[in-house]
């Protein structure tokens, strides 16, 4: 079988703008995603959206939505002017937040992938009992996931360890993204449950999620090809 490689998303958490247009230059045009999380939104609003998707690039809006259904669905119609390629909402949200924002998408933000966050990369199955969850963390995953592509939501936020599970009950065409990459030797940082880029791919995912591997490396240019050529090999 041959194994796609995965598109990379660079997360752009950083300080500050001008380390954020450092970034974006040296990694360049090899680069066709970038993530906006709360870190630079808050911080520099749609103008930062705006500025990267004029040099070309696509923007992930990782807002990560959690909320009433009345509240997500509003919070999406004030993001329809963005030209924005994915969207994060939790799925933990639940069923009816999901159809809204789903039935959103599609009349308001039609060019938008809306992605559903399942367990955190963060987490592990101790932090997930400590919030309450008894369910082991694949099976916590694979219900979120489920009630997402249930609600037509089309993408999947999880981590590479459970791209295998879910490729075997999601519909074909349902994306999934994984953060949580860590190439070998690279700081593990507070991400649990992680993957190297090469397992992720042949774990089957669509996307990285890569940050800090990239970001705090001496130089992001070099780690950047480093990946991949990782990837690519
Ligand atoms: O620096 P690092 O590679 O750990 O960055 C991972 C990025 O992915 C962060 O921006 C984080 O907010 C995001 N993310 C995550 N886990 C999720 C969803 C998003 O780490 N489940």
């Amino acid at each position: 079988m041959i194994t796609k490689t995965p598109e990379i998303i660079l997360a752009l958490d950083v300080d500050n703008r001008e380390h954020a247009q450092k970034i974006l230059q040296a990694t360049g045009e090899r680069l066709e995603w970038v993530k906006v999380g709360l870190q630079s939104f808050l911080r520099d609003g749609p103008d930062l959206v705006h500025t990267i998707v004029d040099s070309g690039k696509k923007v992930f809006l990782d807002l990560k939505l959690h909320d009433i259904p009345n509240t997500m669905a509003k919070a999406m119609e004030s993001l329809a002017d963005l030209p924005i390629g994915m969207l994060t909402l939790h799925a933990n949200a639940g069923e009816e937040a999901l159809h809204r924002c789903a039935q959103v998408g599609k009349e308001k933000l039609p060019n938008t992938l809306l992605l559903a966050v399942t367990v955190l990369t963060s987490m592990n199955q101790e932090s997930l009992h400590s919030v309450g969850v008894e369910s082991p963390v694949i099976e916590q995953v694979e219900r979120l996931a489920s009630l997402a592509a249930q609600s037509e939501i089309g993408g999947i936020v999880c981590s590479p360890q459970e791209l295998i599970r879910l490729r075997s009950c999601l519909p074909s065409e349902t994306k999934l993204i994984t953060p949580g990459i860590r190439p070998t030797g690279s700081a593990v940082g507070d991400q649990k449950r992680i993957m190297t880029p090469l397992q992720a791919k042949q774990a089957g995912a669509d996307y990285l999620v890569i940050g800090r591997p990239i970001l705090a490396a001496s130089s992001p240019s070099q780690a950047l090809d480093d990946i991949l050529c990782e990837l690519q090999g």
